[in-house]
């Protein structure tokens, strides 16, 4: 695939078919994405695989928690407190979520939103259908594989930044080969259900999770989010 082809069609993937992805492709992709440049080459990263029964014990497991915790969000200020207080019902990943957006970019991420719900046809006032959408996340879209990326302390921003670098290298491995893929963060609310399957060194901190597979024919994969004109990107000289 060309370069530009490849960067035009890449695209979150939130429906995944049930096609598995072989074990040879799986290693191609992965080890094209080590190509990525990172800071002094020391490529600060490890990646956790998931298929399989570790895949579906992670399936069963991260749904029920993520139910817990929007229940938590919209329960009593004494409930969330004492939640807090006892970590009870909270995520337990290495970063802090975002939940409040700065003002400046809150409006790109609700046209987002938006209009991903308008192409479901899932209503503003709708929680049950977003909350349905959302959950999705935890069952990975049904993707055959999900990697999860670990980054090293010790490097402060530069280690997200090369993970970034690679994890995007990756998606357009996939896309050449075509297969789909989805980055998501919502998969690094909870580290601990990681811990039972995987040896994680503890120096290494849950950045991002990525699904992974063959994209299924779904309304939802026609999503094109429209992208901040580049002015807007630019800095203007004083
Ligand atoms: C670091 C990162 C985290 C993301 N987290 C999620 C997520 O948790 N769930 C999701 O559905 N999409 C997630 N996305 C996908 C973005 O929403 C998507 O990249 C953006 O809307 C642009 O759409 P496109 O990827 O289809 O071009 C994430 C993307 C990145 C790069």
């Amino acid at each position: 695939m060309e370069f530009k082809d490849a960067m035009a069609q890449r695209h979150s993937v939130r429906a995944f078919s049930d096609k598995p992805v072989s074990d040879e492709v799986l290693t191609e992709l992965l080890t094209t994405a080590t190509t990525a440049p990172s800071w002094s080459n020391t490529q600060p990263y490890q990646i956790a695989v998931a298929k399989g029964e570790v895949l579906e014990d992670l399936r069963e497991t991260l749904p029920p928690l993520f139910d817990e915790l929007v229940a938590l969000a919209r329960s009593s200020k004494f409930k969330q407190i004492k939640a807090k207080l006892t970590n009870d019902g909270m995520p337990d990943g290495d970063f802090r979520p975002v939940i409040n957006y700065p003002k400046e970019l809150q409006p790109r991420r609700n046209a987002t939103g938006q209009q991903l719900y308008e192409l479901l046809g899932i209503e503003r006032g709708d929680k049950k259908g977003r909350h349905e959408q959302m959950r999705e996340n935890f069952r990975f879209f049904n993707a055959p594989v999900a990697l999860f990326v670990f980054v090293h302390e010790g490097l402060d921003v530069y280690s997200p930044l090369d993970a970034g670098i690679f994890l995007q290298s990756l998606m357009l491995a996939a896309t050449d080969a075509g297969l789909g893929t989805c980055a998501q963060g919502a998969l690094a609310l909870w580290r601990s259900p990681l811990e039972k399957h995987f040896a994680i060194p503890e120096n290494y901190k849950l950045l991002c999770g990525l699904s992974l597979g063959y994209e299924a024919d779904e309304t939802i994969n026609r999503f094109k989010p429209d992208r901040a004109p580049l002015e807007e990107l630019l800095i203007r000289e004083k």
